[in-house]
Parts: structure tokens; sequence; C-alpha cells
């Protein structure tokens, strides 16, 4: 797909994005571009068109637009790294748009051909290369999303669709430096439940998540985890990541991907590097009962969260109504920050990409 390039006649200075640069935290800055492309319903399946990369700036919506009011949206987070001879490289973006397409699917909107989605993060980054971060653990976040733009009150899949790329300079999602975060057991809420759009990467999750984030933030937590309490309270996900536990013995367990679990990346990506290490890993229900049994007989070496945003971050306590569940705190050969670094490294181009995962992007 050709991409067409007006570029901003109004860029970010030397000097303002430099400040950015210097202390990117996450998701609060954005680059001067952002790639689109069009797609109309025609009545064999519908069109692509008009790929193009455009100022950043508002989108201007009519009020009625339907993702305004029923919520068709979708979108993707990966990652552009820097490497030290310059080049730019990003992480399984296959793996991103294959994603997309099945979340595409779940919400009824038209699916992009992975090759489109592939170039369009070469586009935004061809035009914003000087917004990728050298620092550690830095990189620049792409954010691609598709929403529904046709202005139609019914409540049928949109006729009109928009796909978007935006790109935002980010350091730790957790702020400052990293450390253990401590979560929040929520009892009140559930993130997903069977059938429903948990396996998807849809706004309507995140805006599910929220109320519990709250709580989370009102009992002194960085995050929330759900579990399903229809399912003998079997640990599911954070409100954006997912979990894994290691134990003393060289087992590794995360939840198994039973319909309402995030399919992630990282967590794709982790599982092979544990194998990779002669770990066990065991993908099955892990229930909070099992928590708290493995954590009190000492078994439970460690506990961690893993996105693309969050990259891996260790777990310090799991905070709960009916009493705290603390991890015992991480040695320095923990596998938790092994795996970490060795990720890191390979994104970075550090490390050996051994299982072919990095794709150029400029
Ligand atoms: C990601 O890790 O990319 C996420 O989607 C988590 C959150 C920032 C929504």
């Amino acid at each position: 797909m050709e991409f067409s390039q007006q570029l901003s006649t109004t860029p970010k200075s030397d000097e303002e994005r430099a400040a950015v640069l210097a202390n990117p935290g996450f998701g609060d800055h954005f680059t001067d571009h952002t790639a689109v492309i069009d797609w109309n319903w025609t009545h064999d399946g519908g069109r692509w068109s008009n790929a193009r990369i455009e100022p950043y700036g508002p989108i201007a919506l009519d009020p009625a637009a339907s993702v305004l009011h029923y919520g068709q949206e979708i979108f993707e987070g990966l990652k552009a790294y820097r490497h030290a001879d310059g080049t730019v490289w990003s992480f399984r973006p296959e793996a991103n748009a294959d994603r997309f397409n099945k979340s595409a699917q779940r919400l009824a909107l038209p699916e992009l051909p992975v090759e489109a989605f592939v170039e369009s993060l070469k586009e935004i980054v061809k035009a914003d290369r000087s917004w990728v971060p050298t620092g550690d653990g830095e990189a620049l976040y792409l954010r691609p999303f598709m929403i529904a733009t046709e202005a139609f009150l019914g409540v049928r899949p949109a006729r009109e669709v928009s796909y978007r790329v935006i790109a935002s300079p980010a350091g730790n999602y957790f702020g400052g430096e990293l450390k253990p975060v401590n979560i929040w057991l929520s009892t009140k809420y559930a993130r997903a439940g069977r059938g429903g759009t948990g396996e998807a990467k849809c706004g309507g999750n995140y805006a599910a998540s929220l109320a519990a984030q709250l709580e989370a933030e009102e009992n002194g937590c960085q995050q929330v985890l759900f579990l399903d309490p229809f399912n003998d309270d079997a640990v599911e996900e954070l409100g954006g990541m997912n979990v894994f536990f290691v134990f003393d013995d060289g087992r590794v367990v995360t939840p198994t991907l039973n319909g309402t679990i995030l399919h992630g990346v990282t967590r794709k990506s982790v599982i092979q590097l544990l194998k990779d290490r002669g770990l066990t890993v065991e993908e099955r229900k892990f229930t909070l009962d099992e928590w708290r049994r493995t954590a009190a007989n000492g078994t439970l070496r460690e506990v961690f969260a893993c996105g693309t945003a969050a990259v891996i971050t260790p777990i310090g306590q799991l905070k709960t109504a009916e009493g705290d569940i603390a991890s015992p705190a991480l040695a320095a050969d923990s596998v938790t920050l092994g795996i970490r670094e060795e990720l890191l490294g390979i994104q970075t181009g550090a490390v050996a990409d051994k299982h072919g995962w990095l794709t150029r992007l400029a």
C-alpha cells in the first residue's frame, strides 16, 4: 500500500523534543505525525484507501459517529527500538497485526492486511524517527487503532472506518526506576466473561477495568488483578498485563488462554525464552487458593506481570480484603530480572535475535 506524505509544517522544536526524550514517562507526549488509512463498505466486502501520513492533530468526527456511542473500536500496542547503529526495529509486529485482525473480527470491524499494518509502522517511524528514545528501557510506543466513524445511530457494524497509528516516546510504564508493584485483588468486578470480548484488544475492556483500577489506587496499589469467580477464582490477568508465577523447582505457571484472557505478544515471547532456559512452563488454571498456599509454604518464589508497555515488572504484594500475599524479595539471579534483561536485550539489539523476532522499521 502506497502512503502519501503530508509532513507537519509546525513540528515540535528540537528543544521541546529533547525535553520530552529526557523524561518520556508513559503516554503523555506524542510525535509530529500520524498514519491513517480509510475503509469504506462496498457490496463486495469493503475497500481500504487513501493511506497517508499527516500532521498529528485532533480528529474531526461527526457527533453521531458510532464509535462514540457503541464503542466499536480496537487497538494494539507495540514499540520501536533504536539499536546502537541508529537503525530502528520493532518486535514481532506480525503477531500484533494478527491479533488486531482477531480483535477486528470480534468487534465486526474490517481486517487490515498484515503488510499494510507493518507498512503503516514503517511510515510513521520514517516521519518521526528523531522521536525514538535512546535511554535504557525506553522506546517509541506505537499505538495502532481502528474506529467506527460512520454517523449512524442504528446498532450495526459501521460502513465507514478509520485506521490510525499514533506514536509516543515511552519509559517505564509505572514511572521512575523499575521496582516491584503492588496489585489489588478485585472481588467486586470481573474483567471478562465467557463469549465476551476478553480476548479482544478493544477499548471497552479497558473502560470496564477502570472502576476496579480506582479501587486499587484507593488501596495503595498500581494495578488490579481480575479473577474468574465462576471458575474457582482462577487468576486471569491484570488491568492491562498477563501474569506469571515462578516456583522453586523451575516450574513457571501462567493462566491458560481460555477465551477471556488477552493473547499477549510479550506473554508468548516470555514462554519461549523460559523454555529456552530449560524451565518447565505450565499454561493452566492457577487459583487464588493455590497462590495463597504456595506463597505460605515458600515454594512460590517470584510473581511478575508482562506486557508491551510494562515489559516485565515484578509483583511485590497482592493486597486483598482478606489479607495480603507477599512475594519474597527478588534475588539478584531471579528469573524475572533475567528474562527482562534478555527480552530487552533482544529488542534493543544487544542480544542475538535467535527466533527472528525483529523487523526493521527504519
Ligand atoms: C500494552 O502493553 O501495550 C497495553 O496495551 C497495556 C496498556 C498500556 C493498555
